[in-house]
């Protein structure tokens, strides 16, 4: 079997890996806490991680590369990173509900928190929050409308995914519009003023970090550009 390719596929496309690759690639490796084969939960949790975000043009084009996609959004300077949210098993537990309670917000919080002091060090942000959106909230849908016609913002927008995904779409200084479906793990920051929307895809859920500089400045203000949506698959 081709290793590169392989591995390529792993980190790129793991859900195209066929039996076999996924045999080789996990064959022999080793938990390193328990030096005993790697439990099952633990190959999904890697697996889940190896996903990346979608970027896709007007014309149909699909980008699953960091350097494609970094290279894509270069022209509105978007930051789009991966960020580990840990092991710790009562975490990701609480990741996989769809509903939590404040507490269990707070609980999210505190556990990622090194990110928010990072933030706060090196471009002074002063507050987090976690947004958990499901199918059941009631006013699903009025929420979402707030942010799924294009607007700006006088602030960053700043957002790191822990569970689920959300769909940003951007208009790029030349007029043409993409959207990234961003996944969990990942944390993307849209600098103010870049014309954008968001959606969830068919899922409906997600759970986000906000972060934030100030309390105003993330208030959308609408422009008159259209929305040419739905270029993601949801
Ligand atoms: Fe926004």
């Amino acid at each position: 079997m081709e290793q590169a390719s392989c591995l390529c596929k792993l980190w790129n496309r793991p859900e195209s890996l066929c039996k076999s690759e996924l045999k080789w690639f996990f064959s022999g490796r080793r938990d390193r806490q328990t030096s005993g084969k790697v439990p099952l939960y633990r190959l999904t949790q890697q697996l889940e991680r190896a996903k990346m975000a979608i970027l896709r043009l007007e014309d149909g084009t699909t980008y699953t590369q960091l350097s494609d996609i970094t290279r894509e959004l270069a022209p509105l300077n978007i930051q789009l990173n991966s960020w580990p949210v840990g092991d710790n098993p009562e975490i990701r537990e609480l990741l996989a509900l769809d509903a939590i309670d404040d507490n269990q917000k707070e609980q999210v919080l505190q556990a990622l928190d090194g990110y928010f002091r990072q933030l706060s060090e090196t471009a002074g942000y002063q507050s987090r929050d976690l947004i958990v959106l499901h199918p059941d909230i009631p006013n699903l849908d009025t929420l979402l409308s707030k942010f799924d016609k294009c607007h700006i913002h006088a602030d960053d927008e700043v957002r790191y995914i822990v569970a689920g995904e959300g769909i940003f779409g951007f208009v790029r200084p030349d007029g043409s519009q993409v959207e990234v479906t961003v996944q969990p793990e990942e944390f993307i920051n849209v600098p103010a003023n870049t014309e954008h929307w968001f959606y969830l895809t068919a899922a409906r859920k997600v759970k986000a970090v906000r972060y934030f500089t100030t309390t105003t400045g993330w208030t959308p203000e609408y422009t008159d550009t259209q929305v040419r949506s739905g270029l993601a698959t949801v």
